[in-house]
């Protein structure tokens, strides 16, 4: 079977209601980005920074997946489909997709604030304990952290997902404006003859490389159209 991988951003995830980060509405636009995603925001204001991702996780728990997330699933029935996502949300698992790599973490998840990577301090919320209280600790008596990775901190799932591009018949990315590094620079490591197919509806400096296929379109009608040309 052929390997096909995705790598998507948060435009994967605005048809199921979330807002990009970058847009002229985007998520920064509202929420200060060194105050809520940053390791300085969060050693400076824990109780802020973990309120704002409760609110995010409370949305994410009544979000669906869309029409885009559930066809890259589909395809498992013709390829071995990888994705890479930099979204913290759990959509293309609700989506069922088999392999997922999060490489700025996951929202449903917290940690310990002392070693966020500890597995042991690693805890799965459910939707109806969804809200880390002020002051709650982790099992090593830390502040329990959202478990994500906040600018400013390494990227531990860069390497893995470096080599699955590196293996790609075909690379797909989805809604991201691919200026976040180190997530940006994965697409350098697909082989010179793999195909790489860009789904978005706008262009950004970024996208305008030669080697992309761009397909001008939102998540589900691209993926339409990519599924018709694969
Ligand atoms: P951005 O907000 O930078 O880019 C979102 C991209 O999605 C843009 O290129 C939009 O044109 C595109 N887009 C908008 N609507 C779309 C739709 N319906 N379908 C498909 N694409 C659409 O978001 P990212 O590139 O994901 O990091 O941002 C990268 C990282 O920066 C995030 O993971 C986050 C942020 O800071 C952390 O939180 C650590």
């Amino acid at each position: 079977m052929k390997k096909i991988v995705f790598l998507t951003g948060a435009g994967m995830s605005v048809e199921s209601g979330f807002k990009t980060f970058r847009g002229n509405d985007g998520l920064w636009e509202d929420y200060p980005v060194e105050q809520v995603a940053t390791h300085e925001g969060w050693v400076t204001n824990p109780l802020l920074v973990n309120n704002f991702y409760n609110i995010l996780r409370k949305k994410l728990f009544t979000a669906k997946p869309n029409e885009g997330h559930c066809l890259i699933k589909e395809l498992e029935n013709d390829y071995e489909v990888m994705v890479i996502t930099q979204n913290v949300d759990d959509l293309h698992e609700k989506a069922g997709s088999a392999n997922v790599i999060h490489l700025h973490g996951e929202l449903t998840k917290v940690c310990s604030s002392k070693d966020p990577y500890d597995s042991r301090y690693i805890e799965q919320l459910t939707e109806d304990n969804c809200d880390v209280a002020p002051g709650a600790c982790a099992g090593d008596g830390s502040l329990l952290r959202p478990f994500i990775v906040f600018f400013g901190e390494s990227v531990p799932m860069i390497e893995p997902a470096a080599e699955i591009v590196a293996q790609a018949d075909i690379l797909v990315i989805i809604g991201t404006s691919l200026v976040v590094y180190p997530a940006a620079g994965l697409v350098q490591y697909a082989r010179p003859r793999t195909p790489i197919y860009l789904i978005d509806p706008d262009d950004t400096p970024a996208h305008a490389s030669g080697r992309l296929t761009h397909i001008k379109k939102g998540a589900s009608e691209g993926m339409k159209e990519l599924m018709k040309r694969l």
